[in-house]
């Protein structure tokens, strides 16, 4: 199985339960309150090391409480963390997060320690950085180094996945360098600069994506599933039912559930199948990456549903 290596974020997410997400000026009661580690990186890479995944993370966390107790959390999660290094004077990335009684979600990111993952520190674990053959990036660490980082992979033919999350635009020299790229809806709007209402303006989206550079886009759909898109191709993969508690780190997990089946060297509907199977299992309790799957209940989820 491919080594993989996850480039990005950790976070303390402080959690809320609410019961409807309050309106701009309004003061609420939540139901609870819990921290849970979060961080889109951090999510991704604990979710391949649940898996059974051989996975580095590369990133930084403050010299704070946090910090300390997200080295536990890789450690506990067969997460190698030679690539993460404590930033002294800063905090360590935190995420506010509130949740309503639809599993619906909004969220605010402090980076602290992650906007410190730059170019020189990059440089500074090159040696353990390019032993991995699949890399894992998001957008919460600068995007200079999202970019540098990329190029330099690319050039030794390693294979890039971008969940370009959270939405942002991105520099039109990054496209050339991603084998997959898997926004949900909202961020291929946000990349395509284009509003999406149907099957036909997404696949249009993609077409403003192909002429950029990019190779495959996993383009995905919540509950619905996902769709493989390459330029003249398109297949819609169907979603599990389950009961969601939380989406938090959904996303996430469906890219590591991508990733991992990648690494094995399944072909691409039988990826973005056992990817469904991790995002929608990842939801079912509160909390980013409580309910995060090993590889033996991912297998048993799939065959009941089958
Ligand atoms: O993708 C979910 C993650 O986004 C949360 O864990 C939070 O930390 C934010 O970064």
């Amino acid at each position: 199985m491919k080594e993989l290596c996850v480039i990005g974020s950790l976070n303390m997410d402080l959690v809320t339960t609410v019961g409807d997400f309050p309106k701009p000026g309004e003061t609420i009661f939540g139901d609870s309150f819990k921290t849970f580690p979060g961080g889109k990186g951090a999510n991704q890479a604990v979710a391949l090391g649940k898996l059974g995944a051989d996975v580095l993370m590369v990133g930084k966390v403050g010299d704070d409480i946090y910090g300390a107790k997200y080295l536990e959390v890789l450690k506990n999660n067969n997460v190698r963390q030679d690539g993460v290094d404590i930033e002294k004077e800063i905090s360590s990335g935190v995420a506010i997060i509130k949740v309503n009684n639809k599993g619906e979600n909004n969220i605010v990111v402090v980076s602290g320690a992650n906007g410190k993952v730059d170019v020189n520190y990059i440089e500074s674990k090159w040696d353990v950085i390019v032993k991995a053959d699949i890399f894992l990036f998001q957008l919460e660490i600068p995007m200079e180094t999202v970019v540098y980082t990329m190029k330099k992979l690319k050039d030794l033919g390693k294979i890039i996945i971008l969940d370009p999350a959270p939405a942002s635009k991105l520099p039109d020299d990054i496209f050339k360098y991603i084998d997959f790229i898997t926004p949900n809806e909202t961020e291929l709007e946000t990349l395509a600069e284009k509003k999406i209402d149907n099957e036909d303006d997404l696949r249009e989206a993609a077409n403003i994506l192909f002429d950029k550079g990019v190779k495959v886009i996993i383009s995905k759909q919540g509950r619905r599933g996902a769709a493989i898109i390459k330029r003249n191709e398109y297949a819609h993969v169907s979603g599990f039912k389950v009961n969601a508690v939380d989406t938090t780190a959904a996303g996430d997990s469906f890219n590591a559930g991508f990733a991992f089946a990648l690494a094995q060297g399944k072909i691409l509907e039988e990826c973005v199948k056992f990817a469904n199977a991790v995002g929608g299992i990842s939801t079912t309790a509160l909390g980013a990456q409580e309910a995060m799957p090993s590889y033996e209940v991912v297998r048993k989820f799939m065959d009941e549903k089958k």
